[in-house]
């Protein structure tokens, strides 16, 4: 019983894990947005992108994988796994 309860509660824990690093909060992606100047460059080109595609290139900016432009790799360097999240939700939803 006692390890019926603990495996419930790693489950809950990893579902809320999940659920921190894929969920985004578009509000304050908008935010973020502004303070980055995103749509200085991108004006529109980034609306209604697919939410994991604006994720992946963010995160292969940030982390290596994409190196061109470096002005975006300088940008998404700064850049935590919840910003990415949030600016994509802002993004996809535009
Ligand atoms: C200094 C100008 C500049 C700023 C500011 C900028 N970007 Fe970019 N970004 C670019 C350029 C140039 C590309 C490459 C576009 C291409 O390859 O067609 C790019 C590419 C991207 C891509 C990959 C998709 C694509 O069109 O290739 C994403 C996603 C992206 N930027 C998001 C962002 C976000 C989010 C911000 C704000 C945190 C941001 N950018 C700020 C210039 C900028």
């Amino acid at each position: 019983m006692r390890n019926l309860t603990l495996l419930l509660f790693i489950c809950g824990a990893l579902f809320a894990g999940a659920q921190l690093a894929g969920a985004g909060d578009a509000s304050k992606g908008s935010d973020i947005a502004k303070a980055y100047g995103c749509e200085v460059c991108h004006h529109k080109d980034l609306d209604g992108k697919k939410e994991v595609r604006i994720k992946n290139d963010l995160m292969a900016f940030r982390d290596g994988g994409r190196t061109r432009p470096p002005s975006m790799v300088r940008k998404a360097q700064n850049l935590s796994d919840e910003d990415i999240s949030n600016l994509a939700a802002y993004f996809s939803g535009k």
